[in-house]
This record gives C-alpha cells, sequence and structure tokens, in this order.
C-alpha cells in the first residue's frame, strides 16, 4: 500500500495535473480531496488537451479509479458536463468515478453571492466566481447540502427550506438579486442523481478498505499551498485547506495512511488575482514567462501574474506539508533568459526575515541571486544529464537552498516529457 499527496506549493497552477497523469501509471486510485470548480487541471495526452475542474487528473488511464473525496465542493452541472465531455472524447468514467456523499454541493446562489460579494469588496480577492467561498461558509455554518442528501426527499426539502429562508434574503436584500424557488433546485439535484446515484458511497470507508488491500492510492491537491486558507496569503487565498490537513479532512484518511508527500513547482512562479507576490515582475522578462509559458487560467483564461522561482515560498510549504521530495515543471519556458534570478529571502528594511510571514508580505523586499540561464530549448530532453549545465546548476541551486530532492522534472506539457532525476 501507498499513499502519495501531490501539492502545489505555489499559488496554484504549478503542473499538478500533469504530475498527477504522470504518477497515476503507479497507482490504482487517484483522489481529489478539497476544492472545486475553481481548479483548472490541464493533461495533455498524444496530442490532446484536457482540463479537469472537478474529476481527478487521472481519469485518462483506463481501469483506474478516481474518487471525488468529501472535503471537495461539488458543481453538479459542471461535473455532469465534465462527465459528457469526457464521454464524447471515448472514456466512459461511469464505472471508474466514485464521489462522496458527504460532499457538499455548490448551489446556483453560491456562485451568485460569489460575484455580488466580489462586486461589493473595497478590497477585491479576484475569485474565480464559481461559488468557493459561500459554498465552505455554508458546511460551516451547518446549512450546506451534501451529495447524500439527494436520497432523501422529505430531507432533502426541509434541507433547501432551511438554506433559502436564508438565501434567499440575502440575495434580495444586499446583492439586488432574484432569490430561488425551491423546485429549481430539486430538479437540478434530480437531474445529479439521475445521472450518478450509482457513483456515490461513503468514499472515507472506501479509501480505507482499499488502502488495507494494498491499493495505491493518489492525492491530489487543487489550488497550493499559499492560497490555503490558514497557511496562504490571507485574505487573498481560497477558502479551503489545499495543504496536507486538507488531504486528511478532505479523504477521511489519518496522518499514518500518509506515505510520502510531492511538492510540485514551476521553476518560476505565477499567480492568478489579487494579493502579494514579492518576487512578481512586471517588466519585459514577467511578460516573456506569460508568452513563453502560455501562462493563461485554465478555468477563466486570465493572465496569470509572472516572477521568478520563490525559495522561502517553498520552504514554507516544505515545513505546512512535509514535503518528501519535489516536481519541478516548465524549466524548458526559463530557456532563453539570460540571467535568472531567484529570490531566496526576504527583508523588510535592512532586517532580513527569518521565517515566511503571516502578514504584510506586501511590504517585503526578495533578496534575489542571479544565475546564469541557458538558450538550448530542452523540451526534448530525457534525462538530467542531458540537460545544458546551467540548467543543471540552477537544479541544483534549488535542491541545495531547500534540502529537498528533486525527484521529477519536466519540461514540456506532454506526458512523454517528464524524467526523473
Ligand atoms: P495545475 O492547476 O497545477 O494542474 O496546472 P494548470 O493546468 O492550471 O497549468 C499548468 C500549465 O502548464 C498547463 O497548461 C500545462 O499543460 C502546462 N505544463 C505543465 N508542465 C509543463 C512543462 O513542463 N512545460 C510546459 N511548457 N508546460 C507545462
Ligand atoms: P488550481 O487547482 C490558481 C485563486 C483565485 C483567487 C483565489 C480565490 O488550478 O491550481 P476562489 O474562486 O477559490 O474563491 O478564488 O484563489 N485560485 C486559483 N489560482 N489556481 C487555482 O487552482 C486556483 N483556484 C483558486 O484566482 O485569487
Ligand atoms: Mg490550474
Amino acid at each position: 500500500m501507498t499513499c502519495t499527496a501531490i501539492i502545489g506549493t505555489q499559488w496554484g497552477d504549478e503542473g499538478k495535473a500533469k504530475i498527477i497523469d504522470y504518477y497515476t501509471q503507479d497507482a490504482d486510485i487517484i483522489v481529489r480531496y478539497q476544492g472545486g470548480a475553481n481548479a483548472g487541471h490541464t493533461v495533455v495526452a498524444e496530442g490532446n488537451k484536457y482540463i479537469f475542474h472537478l474529476i481527478p487528473s487521472g481519469i485518462l488511464h483506463k481501469g483506474k479509479i478516481c474518487v471525488i473525496g468529501n472535503g471537495v465542493v461539488i458543481d453538479t452541472t459542471k461535473l455532469i458536463e465534465e462527465i459528457d465531455l469526457l464521454k464524447d472524447q471515448g472514456y466512459d468514467i461511469s464505472e471508474r468515478l466514485i464521489i462522496s456523499d458527504s460532499a457538499h454541493l455548490i448551489i446556483p446562489y453560491h456562485k451568485d453571492i460569489d460575484e455580488g460579494m466580489e462586486n461589493l469588496r473595497s478590497q477585491k480577492i479576484g475569485t474565480t466566481k464559481r461559488g468557493i467561498g459561500p459554498c465552505y461558509s455554508d458546511k460551516c455554518l451547518r446549512l450546506g447540502l451534501r451529495v447524500g442528501d439527494i436520497f432523501d426527499r422529505e430531507y432533502l426539502i426541509t434541507r433547501i427550506k432551511g438554506a433559502l429562508a436564508f438565501k434567499n434574503r440575502q440575495l434580495e436584500r444586499v446583492y439586488s438579486k432574484s432569490g430561488y424557488k425551491i423546485d429549481e433546485i430539486i430538479d437540478m439535484l434530480d437531474k445529479f442523481r439521475e445521472r450518478t446515484h450509482s457513483m456515490i458511497t461513503n468514499t472515507q470507508n472506501y479509501l480505507h478498505n482499499s488502502l488495507e488491500k494494498g491499493k495505491r492510492v493518489l492525492l491530489e491537491g487543487a489550488q497550493g499551498n499559499a492560497l490555503d486558507i490558514d497557511h496562504g496569503t490571507y485574505p487573498f487565498v481560497t477558502s479551503s485547506n489545499s495543504s496536507i490537513g486538507g488531504a486528511l479532512i478532505g479523504t477521511g484518511l489519518n496522518p499514518f495512511c500518509i506515505t510520502d508527500v510531492v511538492g510540485i513547482a514551476k521553476a518560476y512562479t505565477t499567480r492568478v488575482g489579487e494579493g502579494p507576490f514579492p518576487s512578481e515582475d512586471k517588466g519585459e522578462d514577467g511578460d516573456l514567462l506569460r508568452e513563453k509559458g502560455a501562462e493563461f487560467g485554465a478555468t477563466t483564461g486570465r493572465p496569470r501574474r509572472c516572477g521568478w522561482f520563490d525559495v522561502e515560498l517553498l520552504k514554507h510549504a516544505k515545513r505546512i506539508n512535509g514535503l518528501t521530495s519535489l516536481a519541478l515543471t516548465k524549466m524548458d519556458v526559463l530557456a532563453g533568459v539570460e540571467k535568472i534570478k531567484i529570490a531566496v529571502g526576504y527583508k523588510v528594511g535592512n532586517r532580513r526575515l527569518e521565517y515566511f510571514p503571516s502578514k504584510m508580505l506586501d511590504r517585503v523586499d526578495p533578496i534575489y541571486e542571479e544565475l546564469n540561464g541557458w538558450n538550448e530549448d530542452i523540451s526534448s530532453c530525457k534525462s538530467f544529464k542531458s540537460l545544458p549545465e546551467n540548467a543543471r546548476r540552477y537544479i541544483n541551486f534549488i535542491e541545495n537552498s531547500l534540502s529537498l530532492k528533486v525527484s521529477i522534472i519536466s519540461v514540456g506539457a506532454e506526458r512523454e516529457s517528464t524524467f526523473v532525476k
């Protein structure tokens, strides 16, 4: 039995899906544990590009089981769309997708409130408007609807009525939007039940049983450590724990089940939405990274802010998650950058900070070191040895700064452009 957690170490979009797809070759079960359709996970396989929002990124490997865990918030319409799209592309996944009966449901009012709040906020977050924050809030307020509720009509009606008593007032009075009728929500959930009833189960039990039988499990994080509601750059974060704690809560597994924790990091840094980003490059280099790395959001299409690799951000991710190794993606994008900067620490005035601060990250100045770049196209390299010397130096510098081994190197979006260091 193995249970490997795959976790984003920056502000999301590190290439988690690509690495999940790679690891799936040696796994039996792949589990999404938090977040919702705010995630955009891209896999490029056999020349085709697939973007997953809710379905785990291992789904393209026939015979592998994919689980949507209890910690995920499910947009039922988006999930059905995703299942249908995969069917059109030749993947019938009805026998391979399992959905937790205790995952919470995103109801259309969550998306309305997400948008309404974002419009009213003086300090914008730049959310994906997928209803994530309002849905997790309702979970905590005990106003949420859960997947398993759809099997008991009387109970479901009581739950919807209870929620609408608050939501319709809120929509009408705070956001000047129209409220919802109970039947609209029931209709939506009926469609969901018709399509997915055979997939819904107690996934906590399923996962524990599978591990007891010796199965190999991959836990697929969404977002990244710096977007974690507790350990990220609050309030510019998402509304779930994208770090290792979320992997336990969002699956029901315990700390002793986890065998390793692989951090995914881009060879530079990006961020979508608002919030501090010390190593951001707003000049030509940042533009070059955006253009070469095709840095546009997989969910919203927004241009991603780009900047340099940040060792302090990664040290924070290593500590919080107990990373056992690192997968470094998008190394190919750095080719042609003459001098590559790396932020090796932060200072405020003349004072060097000793650890990643929990506030005022917008006031720190990064301390940079510069490494010589390389011009060769490395996208067809298949081993560490075959990389140009300066690319090897760059990777060694990262390993040494973090005291963490780089286990996987990615040099292109395709499945094949991946090798073990
Ligand atoms: P995720 O949310 O962490 O799964 O990452 P996204 O899918 O949002 O963004 C990563 C983007 O980079 C996708 O378009 C991937 O196809 C692409 N990608 C992943 N690894 C590499 C790589 O090594 N090189 C290049 N050029 N693109 C990559
Ligand atoms: P993946 O899994 C990058 C960002 C949003 C916004 C903040 C809050 O593809 O890496 P939310 O809609 O979650 O309330 O938005 O979090 N964000 C992401 N940024 N990648 C993601 O997911 C993200 N999911 C949310 O842009 O700044
Ligand atoms: Mg993404």
